[in-house]
């Protein structure tokens, strides 16, 4: 027998041998005498063709195979020059080794992304979502680079904890199921969680406190996994499980963690482009017309930078009915954001410096002592995709605003331990990935960048 060779991988390697491949049917179009099968075998965005003769011993039965069915084929590799594709496999033997029926939810016809979105097990087999996943494997393996490549330390924090870093309250409470030991009831409240761990724990909303822990050990860090949000936010752009990409920086303030932002950005773009041009065509052909144009122009350009007080000025001064006037102390909604990544600067921008009773506890006073050091890059189309800012390495001022905030000692001691030993200036941010995988396919839905997405009324499987 032949051995199974993934032929996109190196089709030069195999022309004219002898070669099997195997794969799933996409589309089976036979006369009498004749048929093509076009194969996807995963190994590329195109689906690989199929030739058969009627001398292919059961002509006839594969000429009824269904959509969606696995094969081995054996046969040829032979150049195509006045074809579509540049190759194809003649085949001497295709043998279906996993059937599958007339009904298979999948057809050549293309179906909408609301379908899509009720077969996540099997959407992976279309074009769009074979793209969309290329692309998030290899802006995942890109983001390792490009830290690893600056000398960055890649931390595992753990999922389950006991802080709330942002403070929202917006946690998913642990809890174990122990039908042989029913949990202890304590005034009238049952909790497994608190059983097991002997306390209250969540999972987590950000690495970040940790990370910050670790960056005062090996100067620059970086995490990317998985965190979790119970927002009540039922929007394209919000998903209760999504990763994080989050470096950490000591010696570094706002300036530093800016550039550090826009050139992981650019140089996620540049890997994205570059490692998978069939996907990037195929979106800015079909879903987002002009997006390659649009993010040549990213990398060519600076980000844009305006203080949050400057911005409100500009959201107040343009004239627009906003839905929600802006107002200095509210956050940007999504109507402002829109205004200023697409009307005002139609590129990236930061906004920085925003009030501090509006942003996390663990930010950096500015000396105003209205606003913290925060940054938050707004890109067109998506909003807010990274948060991020310096850090409070005041220990008197961090403890005054943890005690303003009712952040008890008891569960936050070790964090400030981190100002008391050693607390270097450090800075870091957090880069939603569902929400650069929109950006950089143009895909509008957080839940058309998840493989098995998670949202308000929404974990079937
Ligand atoms: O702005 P956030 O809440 O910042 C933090 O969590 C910081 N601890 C990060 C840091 O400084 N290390 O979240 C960071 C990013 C947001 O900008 C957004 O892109 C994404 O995470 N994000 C979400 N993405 C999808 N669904 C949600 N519900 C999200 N919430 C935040
Ligand atoms: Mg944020």
């Amino acid at each position: 027998s032949v051995t199974i060779k993934k032929i996109h991988e190196n089709p030069e390697a195999h022309m004219q041998g002898k070669i099997a491949v195997a794969g799933w049917v996409r589309n089976v179009r036979a006369s009498n005498r004749f048929g093509f099968i076009s194969l996807n075998d995963g190994s590329c965005f195109s689906p690989l063709q199929v030739v058969f003769g009627e001398d292919l011993p059961d002509f006839r039965e594969v000429g009824k195979t269904n959509v969606g069915a696995a094969l081995v084929v054996e046969g040829t590799l032979v150049p195509t020059p006045q074809a579509q594709q540049p190759y194809e496999v003649q085949a001497e033997l295709i043998r279906v080794v996993g059937a599958s029926v007339p009904e298979y939810p999948l057809q050549k016809k293309r179906h909408g992304l609301e379908y899509l979105r009720t077969i996540p097990h099997l959407r992976a087999r279309t074009n769009t979502f074979t793209a969309v996943f290329r692309v998030r494997s290899i802006a995942a393996y890109a983001i390792h680079r490009f830290f690893q490549e600056r000398g960055f330390v890649h931390v595992h924090t753990p999922i389950i904890t006991g802080s709330d870093c942002e403070g929202a309250g917006e946690m998913f409470r642990v809890t174990t199921l122990d039908l042989l030991h029913p949990p202890r009831t304590t005034e009238g409240e049952v909790d497994h969680g608190r059983d097991f761990f002997g306390r209250e724990t969540n999972l987590t909303v950000s690495g970040q406190l940790y990370g910050e822990a670790y960056a005062m050990a090996f100067g620059s860090i970086y995490t990317f996994g998985p965190t979790f949000r119970a927002e009540n936010s039922n929007t394209p752009r919000h998903a209760a499980e999504f990763w994080m990409v989050e470096p950490e920086m000591a010696f570094a303030g706002l300036e530093e963690n800016m550039a550090m932002a826009e050139d992981m950005l650019k140089f996620l773009i540049r890997a994205v482009l570059a490692e998978a041009p069939e996907e990037m065509e195929f979106f800015n052909r079909h879903l987002d017309p002009g997006l390659m144009e649009r993010l040549e122009n990213v990398l060519e350009n600076r980000f844009a930078r305006v203080g949050y007080t400057e911005a409100v000025r500009i959201l107040e001064e343009s004239g627009v009915e906003f839905e929600y006037p802006p107002a200095w102390g509210a956050d940007l909604q999504t109507e402002h954001e829109r205004y200023l990544t697409e009307m005002v600067y139609q590129k990236p921008v930061f906004v920085t410096d925003y009030p501090k009773e509006i942003k996390a506890f663990y930010m950096k006073e500015n000396g105003d002592r209205r606003t913290v050091a925060a940054m938050d890059l707004l890109v067109p189309g998506v909003g807010e995709i990274i948060g991020g800012s310096q850090r409070e390495d005041d220990l008197e001022k961090l403890e005054r605003r943890m005690e303003v905030l009712g952040l008890s000692r008891e569960d936050y001691g070790w964090y400030l331990d981190l100002r008391r030993f050693g607390g270097a200036p450090h800075a870091g941010f957090g880069l939603g990935f569902e929400r650069f995988l929109m950006y950089v396919t143009g895909m509008g839905n957080i839940r058309d960048v998840v493989s098995f997405p998670r949202t308000v009324k929404n974990c079937n499987l």
